[in-house]
């Protein structure tokens, strides 16, 4: 039977760190239609080394399309209503291919990754003028997280990459390039493009001018001839050229954190939200106005959708290890076989029984900015178990939220009033009760946690040329809303939250 008449449809490439997903939204509702989704493999060749094959992330994002697409025609739903296809990705992950071969030169240097620690302390030695050089042009500290410095181990160690910037055969980018490019034809014609908020995660990018940034390229001694060319968050950047969608438009491309955003519909100064993925981002609204923190967070471009629309910024706290703390206890520890049975773990004991884990496997993130952290488990006594260690996880993932929080509300002056939150962790709903515990105020999830990749069908379905979006409220009509309010009394919530940072300052200096 036919199914009842749908709006044009949108789909929605979601490739982050832990897996990639291709979802199929109704333009009309916002309703989920269907999804498919594939894990991603992580290596670790040395310690602190963290990179993904970028041959296996585009091959993840065909099945993805392929499976998804093959799912609606079971659903009687016929794929040519797929009108535009928006890309959302995990940021700062950097790949240098050959533009002649379309094969990647090495590996992708994962954000997480922290090989570039030396490269880091070496520029900050020699930062020009005041202190303030990088963080003024582009909202972000000098850091192994972000892609200037990864980009330029690349260049520093790998001969293969040295060879093709001298050949005039190597393209830069982030996951975003990387797809957009292979997607559109890669060695025949692919474009080779980024968008506004993807390039604010380079450190190679003015967040004023929004253009590269001719000086920040001379400092870390990049070849501006490398990169993307910078375009806005929604716009027709090419065509799919083979598969079951060859012919649609991508015509949407935001880093996940800003796809999150605008899946939540934050598109008001003062409002956030909180994703839950690999790692934890709480991204705040600053309008039309580069706001500088005082207290850990990062100045990033929150989204433009249209070339001729208006750019708007945000703060963003940033934490390295929420997902990927699950993971670990899966893969590295093997206390639990699948990432869902954390919350039966956590259940059956309901405390961490004094136990408190800091999981600052890739140093600490904001408000810290502390590449020296490393992880610990403390407070154990014969009595701790599993579950209490799955528990102090979870509250890990919570007391990280907070400490970015209180960030954001002491930089912003307003205190949120309670936290939109979004990810595939907000499915565990003792997560959710600890979190609206730990930071006192109600937490508040959508029915459908997929906002990453709802952001990016509404970006690519108000496109220019596309117009099946219009990013008013009633086009989300399908998505409703669930609440959870704080149950501990403020005191005990207190309590908790100081212990943790005690466990934080024992967690610094752990390496030199
Ligand atoms: O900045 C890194 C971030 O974009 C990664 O997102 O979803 O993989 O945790 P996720």
């Amino acid at each position: 039977a036919k199914k009842a008449v749908l709006g044009p449809l949108v789909g929605a490439v979601d490739q982050g760190t832990s897996s990639t997903r291709f979802l199929v939204f109704n333009s009309k509702t916002a309703e989920l239609l269907s999804h498919h989704q594939v894990e991603i493999k992580q290596e670790f060749p040395r310690e602190g080394w963290v990179e993904q094959d970028p041959k296996e992330i585009l091959q993840s994002v065909y099945e993805c399309i392929e499976k998804t697409c093959e799912k609606l025609g079971q659903l009687n739903i016929d794929i040519s209503n797929i009108k535009a296809i928006g890309v959302s990705n995990q940021r700062e992950t950097t790949v240098v291919w050959d533009k002649l071969t379309g094969e990647p030169l090495y590996n992708a240097l994962v954000w997480l990754d922290l090989r570039t620690q030396s490269t880091v302390e070496n520029l900050s030695k020699r930062i020009p003028g005041n202190n303030n050089f990088v963080k003024s042009k582009t909202g972000l500290p000098l850091s192994t997280y972000f892609s200037a410095v990864k980009l330029r181990w690349l260049l520093d160690n790998v001969r293969k990459v040295q060879k093709a910037v001298e050949e005039n055969r190597a393209l830069f980018g982030t996951i975003d390039s990387w797809l957009i490019w292979s997607l559109t034809g890669g060695v025949n014609g692919g474009v080779h493009c980024t968008d506004v908020t993807n390039a604010s995660r380079t450190m190679l990018f003015n967040i004023h001018s929004l253009e590269w940034d001719k000086e920040l390229c001379e400092f870390f001694e990049i070849p501006m001839e490398i990169l993307p060319n910078v375009r806005s968050s929604s716009e027709i950047y090419g065509l799919m050229k083979a598969g079951a969608l060859e012919g649609v438009p991508i015509s949407g491309c935001l880093g996940d954190q800003s796809a999150a955003l605008v899946g939540q519909m934050c598109f008001q100064d003062g409002q956030a939200k909180n994703t839950y993925g690999t790692g934890c981002f709480l991204l705040c609204n600053t309008g039309h106005k580069c706001v500088f923190s005082e207290h850990g967070l990062l100045t990033t471009v929150a989204y433009k959708l249209g070339r001729d629309k208006p750019v708007y910024y945000a703060l963003e706290g940033s934490v390295a290890i929420a997902g990927a703390v699950i993971r670990w206890l899966r893969d590295n520890l093997g206390i639990i076989k699948s990432s869902e049975e954390i919350e039966k773990l956590a259940k059956e004991v309901g405390t961490s029984y004094g136990c408190y884990f800091v999981p600052a496997f890739s140093g600490l993130y904001a408000p810290y900015w502390e590449p020296s952290a490393r992880g610990i488990i403390c407070g154990l006594t014969q009595f701790t178990n599993k579950c209490h260690i799955a528990f102090a996880a979870l509250e890990a993932v919570c007391f990280q939220t907070r400490e970015i929080l209180d960030a954001m509300n002491r930089d912003c002056g307003i205190p949120l009033s309670h936290l939109q939150v979004d990810g595939g962790m907000t499915s565990n709903k003792i997560l959710m009760q600890l979190q609206a515990d730990i930071l006192y105020i109600p937490v508040v999830k959508p029915s459908m946690p997929e906002t990453t990749a709802l952001g990016a069908a509404m970006a690519a379905g108000a496109a220019e040329g596309v117009g099946v979006w219009s990013l008013e409220p009633e086009d989300l009509s399908a998505v409703t809303m669930e609440r959870f309010e704080p149950q501990i009394n403020a005191e005990e919530s207190e309590i908790r939250y100081s212990t943790w940072k005690k466990a934080v300052m024992k967690s610094i200096g752990w390496v030199t």
